[in-house]
């Protein structure tokens, strides 16, 4: 079965290292995580956001993930990405999604905890964790506008304190997609904010970071850590490549599996970078 991310970031926030977690949008990327992770020998998350929904259908992305998990080696977890209503999140927790995140970062503060407060409680509800974006997280992040706003420790303090949520995504200068320019993250504001919440952290907008500045981003309470821009260009760059150098191939399984191939194992090397296993 899938397993609760509760208790797999509780374990990861204790012993400082990360779980890793990636956008799948297919079958072929959802099989390439959970290889990846069964040879990487750590657990992981598989995550979609709503765009995903839309396109693979909500009982297929689950039914896919959950015969994933019951062959699988290692725990394997199934997240809501950027939920961004609550009619999203309920059809999520009902059919079997074992953590949920909410984004309403747009909304004003008040606004904002109100909302993210409600679907806890609809999520504890059936036993699912809440994770909420509190700041702006800048880059194109599907249905995002992208203007970044770094989150304020007291603001998280209390964030928390309303809303009861239990894993908080700050914005500390990372941004979904690729960086522009140089890569400048606030590591003392997010060990203020680490202090302050003291809950697992979830850092978004991971490809293009170096796995040194993730390190130290684990090191400060970072718990999950979420990928998805560097999957989907292998996944593109190899399908390109192959149609190319084959473009007499009809079958769609010898078309898609080194694309699955190049998904897996950029996503092994980001378990292994979130694990610990490598700097
Ligand atoms: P990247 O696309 O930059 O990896 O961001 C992923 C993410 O934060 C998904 O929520
Ligand atoms: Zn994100
Ligand atoms: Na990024």
């Amino acid at each position: 079965p899938l397993t609760s991310p509760k208790e797999l970031l509780a374990d990861a926030y204790r012993n400082r290292y990360a779980v890793a977690a990636f956008a799948a949008h297919n079958m072929e990327m959802m099989r390439a995580v959970v290889e990846a992770a069964e040879e990487a020998g750590a657990p992981v998350i598989l995550q979609t956001t709503p765009a995903t929904l839309r396109y693979a259908g909500l009982e297929s992305i689950v039914a896919m993930a959950r015969a994933a998990a019951e062959g699988a080696k290692v725990p394997v977890a199934l997240h809501l990405d950027h939920g961004d209503t609550f009619e999203t999140v309920v059809r999520c927790l009902r059919a079997g999604y074992t953590s949920v995140m909410v984004d309403a970062s747009r909304l004003p503060f008040l606004e904002n905890a109100a909302f993210v407060a409600k679907v806890t409680e609809a999520a504890h509800a059936a036993g699912v964790p809440v994770e909420a974006e509190l700041g702006t997280i800048g880059g194109a992040e599907e249905g995002g506008a992208g203007e970044e706003e770094l989150t304020d420790p007291e603001a998280a303090e209390e964030f928390v304190r309303r809303t009861g949520i239990d894993f908080l995504a700050p914005a500390f200068g990372t941004v979904h997609g690729v960086y522009k320019g140089e890569i400048r993250l606030d590591f003392s504001r997010l060990e203020a904010i680490s202090r302050r919440v003291g809950l697992p952290l979830v850092m978004h907008g991971a490809s293009g970071v170096p796995g040194e500045m993730i390190r130290r981003a684990i090191a400060r309470g970072v718990s999950k850590v979420n990928f998805s821009t560097e999957l989907k260009r292998a996944f593109v760059r190899q399908l390109r490549n192959y149609l190319s150098n084959h473009p007499e191939e009809t079958d769609p399984r010898r078309i898609l599996l080194p694309a699955r191939e190049a998904v897996k194992q950029i996503a092994k090397r980001k378990i292994e970078i979130v694990s610990g296993v490598v700097p």
